[in-house]
């Protein structure tokens, strides 16, 4: 009685150990790098029961599968073609690690790794997180007679938190842009700052929690207030230059005409 009793606690117990291990928090991965999803179980040094099996749990695409120690790709779903890779040498030693080359937008989500052995059936979700450094902010600056527009274009994912600082560190009202970038996967983000003041010195501050990205970038800009109206006198200037040439031709022309008479 007490044997088959510990013998079937010492089965259920080794039953439960089988777990399979992946990490618990979400991964980020950046745009265009190679994933790496881990996953780990306890081992069977022979593999030849072993069958590992990466889907996605969303929509159960296969991902990647190996079962009669090989490779098995026929199901595999096209949009991970030739990206996989799974490392032979370490699945004895209960490492069914997964790398995706070229990661993008459409690769996050949730992952599942399931594992079958002799010692057991088990599975893990993961989740991949995609995120894109943000490009270096690109300055234009619009001077008009009526106000002056700083602005910043970029493109990143996802979208970053943009602030406009004066220079007491005040938060100042900006517009913002975002539109999609030809570029799959990436944020196209145009962000100004107008103001009528003649001098201009604010921090544009830009952050990317995914991407660990926080930057700043100060713009300092003064211009002489009587600008346009100098513009405005030269524009004068050139309309009476006209006018006198206008003038003169007709001039010519009638004095060249009575000539002929
Ligand atoms: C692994 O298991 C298979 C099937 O049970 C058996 O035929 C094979 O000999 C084993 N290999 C080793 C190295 O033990
Ligand atoms: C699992 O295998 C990968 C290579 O595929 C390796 O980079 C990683 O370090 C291994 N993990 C452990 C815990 O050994
Ligand atoms: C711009 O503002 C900063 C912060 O208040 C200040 O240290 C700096 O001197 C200012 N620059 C100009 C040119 O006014
Ligand atoms: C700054 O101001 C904008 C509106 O002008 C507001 O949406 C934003 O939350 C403010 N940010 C901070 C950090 O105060
Ligand atoms: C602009 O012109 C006015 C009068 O012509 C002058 O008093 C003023 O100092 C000028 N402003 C600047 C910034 O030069």
């Amino acid at each position: 009685m007490l044997p088959s009793f510990l013998l079937s606690w010492i089965l259920l117990r080794c039953a439960d150990s089988f777990s399979v291990r992946v990490p618990p928090g979400p991964v980020v991965v950046a745009r265009g790098a190679t994933a790496f999803l881990s996953c780990e179980f306890e081992p069977d040094l022979n593999i030849s029961h072993l069958v590992i099996n990466w889907q996605r749990q969303e929509d159960a695409r296969v991902v990647h599968s190996f079962y009669y120690q090989v490779d098995q790709l026929d199901r595999q779903s096209k949009d991970y073609l030739g990206r996989t890779k799974l490392n032979h040498n370490e699945l004895a030693k209960g490492n069914a690690s997964l790398s995706i080359a070229n990661f993008g937008l459409n690769d996050a989500g949730k992952y599942l790794c399931t594992v079958t052995n002799t010692k057991g059936i088990g599975k893990g979700e993961l989740q991949l997180v995609y995120a894109a450094f943000c490009s270096e902010p690109r300055l234009s600056i619009h001077l008009k007679s009526s106000d002056v527009t700083v602005q910043y274009e970029m493109e990143g994912y996802p979208r970053p938190e943009i602030l406009w600082l004066g220079s007491l560190g005040q938060n100042l009202t900006d517009h913002l842009e975002i539109s999609p970038a030809s570029d799959g996967g990436l944020y196209y983000l145009k962000s100004s700052y107008v103001t009528q003041n003649s001098a201009v010195n604010v921090t544009f501050t830009l952050k990317n929690p995914a991407a660990h990205q926080d930057l700043q970038r100060h713009v300092i800009l003064s211009y002489d207030e009587n600008m346009t109206s100098r513009t405005n006198s030269s524009t004068y200037v050139l309309s009476i230059l006209c006018v006198i040439l206008l003038c003169s031709t007709v001039l010519l022309l009638w004095l060249y005409c009575r000539r002929d008479k």
